[in-house]
């Protein structure tokens, strides 16, 4: 079943059915998000849009840029980030019960649901205040030190994992991808408005699998159409962060567990989520 590691953290908690389990766990999650400057909740209303491979390469081009990185996976159901970035083996624990997200890279720390998961293939079945105390843990019980940003990549919609996480850290602010067509721009406007709702400012949108480009003649095709997102942003008044190619590479990066962000010649993915990238750094 789930790592030791995840029962040891829970310390307290478990011993002890009152209250002040909850506060410990408040106090420590507080303690760690007092250290950390940025936080980004990577959110979409659709599934399949681009989210995690987002998330994952938003991080390891902050980390590049000398920034330090957390990358928080609370897709509790279907955690893509531990295949994404090719991590093995579980999360070590501290003496003082502390789990130590896996190093990356330099300047990048990752922790992923998987990471806790003896079985790859396991499925997971928890409903939501577990998946709440989770999240929590990932939070206030993992050694993250002093970080400049912290990357969550969530489920799509607007269910229980986004909800903990801007319940929990007050002043995240959301990126919402979607990709050009209108089914997926209509879930966009759910996605904006959920966080008007919980009071979460979105730093702005991504359209993810934009105009592909032929490889052999170098026409650009729109696959699912284009402008979409451009659009969306102005009508519902957030800003617009930039269009991410279609790129068949990033998915066999993805399948890799190579972060195509990660090789030293530059796509055209990179070099528009590197824009994205700077256009964060200005707004945020
Ligand atoms: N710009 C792109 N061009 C081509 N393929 C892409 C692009 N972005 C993502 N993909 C591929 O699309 C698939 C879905 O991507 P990803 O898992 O990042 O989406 P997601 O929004 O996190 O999905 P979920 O909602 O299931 O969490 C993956 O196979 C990924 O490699
Ligand atoms: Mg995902
Ligand atoms: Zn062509």
């Amino acid at each position: 079943m789930i790592h030791d590691s995840i029962e040891k953290a829970k310390g307290d908690k478990k011993s002890c059915g009152t209250s002040h389990g909850q506060d410990t766990q408040q106090r420590l999650v507080q303690e760690s998000l007092a250290k950390i400057k940025h936080k980004i909740l990577v959110m979409s209303g659709k599934g399949g849009v681009g989210k995690s491979s987002i998330a994952a390469n938003i991080s390891v081009l902050l980390a590049q840029k000398g920034y330090q990185v957390g990358l928080m996976d609370v897709d509790v159901h279907g955690p893509s980030i531990a295949q994404i970035m090719g991590l093995k083996g579980l999360l070590d624990i501290t003496q003082d019960k502390r789990l130590i997200p896996i190093s990356f890279m330099e300047n990048l720390k990752v922790v992923s649901m998987q990471s806790l998961m003896q079985e790859k293939n396991q499925a997971v079945i928890w409903r939501g205040p577990v998946k709440a105390g989770l999240i929590h843990q990932f939070i206030g019980n993992v050694k993250w030190g002093n970080l400049d940003f912290l990357v969550i990549d969530s489920p799509p919609g607007t269910g229980d994992e986004p909800l903990t996480v801007v319940q929990a850290i007050k002043d995240a602010r959301a990126i919402i991808v979607t990709t050009p067509q209108e089914v997926a721009l209509a879930d966009v406007r759910k996605s904006i408005n959920f966080c008007k709702t919980v009071h979460i400012d979105p730093l702005g949108l991504v359209e993810n699998m934009g105009p592909f480009t032929c490889p052999g003649c170098h026409t650009k095709i729109s696959l699912f159409k284009s402008g979409g997102g451009i659009r969306t942003a102005e009508e519902m008044d957030i800003p617009f962060l930039g269009t991410l190619p279609f790129e068949p590479h990033v998915v066999e990066a993805c399948d890799d567990g190579k972060p195509i962000a990660g090789e030293t010649e530059k796509s055209e993915f990179t070099k528009a989520l590197d824009q994205i990238v700077d256009n964060i750094i200005k707004v945020i």
